[in-house]
């Protein structure tokens, strides 16, 4: 896997997979208090995956990921997980498809950093219109600032909070977690 990370940063997105110091704090910041299913998007080889299966159960736990080599390294690491393979910006499709049309959380790997604005508005709008407007998506960056820009936290009604800094990554990692302005 790590071969795949060598050929392929640009696609994954980072220079390796999260540290479990990154893992434990994204799960962490899950919100398991809302009924219904914990989404993660782009499970990638597990590490973010493993620390929300200390918290949840598989049944309650579902993981996208697009790449078709690192779902499969996710059903051989963890047999009962459910992937869900495909893109993240058709996420209500797919859950649609699992008999799935709400989500207590969404916590994204995602190198949604790199993506351009209308990408990252089709993923966090599709992963609010799963969760409604109670619910949060929970995303790491390796930069100094929201990985979603003011603009369109603004246009789409999203606060921003920074919920966590972790030194043990390679990079050092930052954890935003957004939420419906006003929702809670
Ligand atoms: C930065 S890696 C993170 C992997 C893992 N969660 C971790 O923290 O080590 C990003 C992952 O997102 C996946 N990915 C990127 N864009 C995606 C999309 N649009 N839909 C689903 N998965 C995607 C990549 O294939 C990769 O596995």
């Amino acid at each position: 896997m790590l071969l795949k990370w060598l050929r392929s940063p640009f696609k994954i997105g980072a220079v390796a997979p999260s540290s479990r110091y990154l893992a434990r704090e994204m799960a962490a910041q899950a919100d398991l208090s809302r009924p219904g299913p914990i989404v993660e998007l782009g499970g990638g080889t597990g590490a973010i995956t493993k620390a929300l299966l200390a918290r949840v159960n598989h049944e309650r736990l579902f993981t996208v990921e697009f790449d078709r080599d690192l779902a499969q390294t996710l059903r051989s690491r963890f047999p009962r997980l459910q992937v869900v393979e495909g893109d993240a910006c058709e996420l209500v499709a797919l859950m649609a498809a699992r008999g799935v049309d709400r989500a207590a959380c969404v916590v994204s790997g995602l190198p949604l950093l790199g993506m351009p604005p209308s990408v990252q508005r089709r993923i966090v709008g599709a992963a609010f219109e799963l969760m409604g407007d109670g619910g949060r998506f929970v995303q790491f960056t390796y930069g100094p600032a929201s990985p979603l820009r003011p603009h369109l936290l603004a246009d789409m009604g999203l606060t921003a909070r920074r919920c966590g800094h972790v030194l043990l990554n390679i990079p050092p990692a930052r954890v935003w977690c957004y939420e419906k302005a006003g929702a809670r």
